[in-house]
């Protein structure tokens, strides 16, 4: 690809990095949970007047506004050229219990900034920018991950989506047909959102890093090269419970030590491929019936198994599932594994990296080729388009947690690096 260079336009390109915090800060205020912490979950009525609040910024930005059934937002500023695909960035709105204000957020936000401020340099974009916000990026609401990339991507079934409930019961197309999104079937909800071969021609997503690395080595820019592959699993442990006095140790099946043991196994596995780049995690953990004097009778147990190497991820996943075999048989307890998702990992596209690096040169920022280890909506656009992302510095790489912090100077790069990569993209 040739670069593009805002030639005649690249001094009136001017990206406002104080309006796009001031815009995330008044977006954070639509949460569960009071500032800073920000808590936004799927089809809540927070998240559709942060879904609101981005239609509003989209329709001032001059872009033009799509939904699909999943809820997936769309803003196009259009192309010259109809006959090609479209250049594509965005992030997620959602999220998790607790989280901070800028993950996710800032690769919509940022990104409407961006085309924004293309449009007002009187930049003519040949393949048509896209901005979008993604459906429930966090596995939150229905546990599962990316559910409008995968969407999108076509990695999702009828027959899977209609499997997961939320904790009242309420299925997901029964969730989005009350927001006023959704379908009669699954069927037509995921066919309305699947996007066909060629409709994409490039996908990025700007990000903020969640991990130390670029604060660490002083540098402005991530160049992602592939993202981390994910997986998760749903364990139970059914014991018989009993009075925490009269029942005898020897006579326990306790399915509270089942589920303490294999979250230590999972601990154990990780660290035995000896690369740091294999993480595990147990992050839900609950006992019922939860009485001090009561015998746990039920563990539940949701893990949660990276690694850049698919293999290696897949023979962890392997060994915790053998562990809570093993675990259950010599404990005396029944038990389920559910594997909720295993995706492969994602190699970004060479040409938006080259794309990325460039825009931050001209810019006079530093850069820094990186993987990412959490994973975004890009791991499932990869397998539709080209796709790329940029990471911005945190401090220090905090996020998933109130205190998630990036600096107006980081987002104002961040952005404007976007902008001229969408720009290169585009071919204008
Ligand atoms: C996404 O939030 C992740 O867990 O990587
Ligand atoms: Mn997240
Ligand atoms: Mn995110
Ligand atoms: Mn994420």
């Amino acid at each position: 690809i040739s670069i593009f260079v805002l030639t005649s336009s690249a001094e009136k390109l001017s990206i406002d990095g104080q309006r796009v915090v001031d815009q995330l800060t008044k977006l954070a205020t639509f949460s569960d949970h009071q500032n800073p912490a920000v808590t936004r979950i799927l089809f809540t009525p927070n998240d559709m007047m942060a879904r609101s609040y981005v239609k509003e910024l989209m329709t001032s930005a001059g872009l033009t506004i799509r939904e699909d059934a999943m809820g997936n937002i769309f803003g196009r500023f259009e192309g010259s050229d109809a006959t090609l695909g479209s250049v594509l960035t965005g992030s997620h709105c959602d999220a998790i219990p607790l989280a901070g204000m800028y993950d996710g957020t800032l690769g919509v936000i940022g990104a409407i900034e961006a085309l924004a401020a293309l449009k007002k340099a009187g930049y003519k974009p040949r393949r048509a920018l896209e901005v979008m916000m993604f459906t429930s990026e966090e596995p939150t609401r229905f546990a599962l991950s990316c559910v409008g990339s995968r969407a999108m991507s076509g990695a999702l079934t009828s027959e899977y989506l209609s499997s997961k409930l939320d904790e009242n019961g309420t299925s997901f197309l029964e969730a989005a047909n009350a927001v006023g999104y959704g379908s009669s079937t699954y069927h037509q909800l995921l066919q309305d959102a699947l996007v066909p071969k060629g409709k994409i021609d490039y996908f990025v997503e700007l990000h903020i890093e969640q991990g130390p690395e670029l604060e660490k080595e002083s540098k402005d820019i991530g160049v992602v090269t592939a993202i981390a592959a994910p997986a998760a699993l749903k364990v139970e442990f059914h014991g018989d419970g009993g009075h925490a006095g009269a029942q005898l140790m020897p006579l326990r099946n306790d399915a509270g030590l089942a589920g303490a043991e294999l979250a230590l196994a999972v601990e154990r596995h990780t660290l035995a491929t000896g690369s740091v780049d294999s993480v595990g995690t147990t992050g839900v953990f609950e006992i019922k019936p939860g009485a001090v004097n009561s015998v746990p009778r039920e563990a539940r147990l949701g893990i949660d198994i990276r690694d850049i190497d698919g293999v290696r991820r897949d023979k962890t996943v392997e060994s915790v599932r053998a562990s809570a075999k093993e675990i259950a048989e010599r404990r005396n307890v029944r038990h389920t594994v559910t594997l909720v998702n295993q995706d492969p990992p994602a190699i970004c596209n060479s040409d938006i990296q080259t794309a990325v690096a460039e825009a931050a040169k001209e810019l006079g920022l530093s850069t820094k080729s990186m993987v990412s280890r959490a994973y975004h909506d890009s791991l499932f656009m990869a397998r539709i388009a080209p796709t790329g992302m940029i990471f911005i510095p945190c401090k220090n790489g905090y996020s998933h947690r109130p205190d998630e912090f990036s600096s107006v100077k980081d987002i104002q790069q961040g952005v404007h690096v976007l902008a001229l990569t969408m720009a290169a993209l585009s071919g204008g």
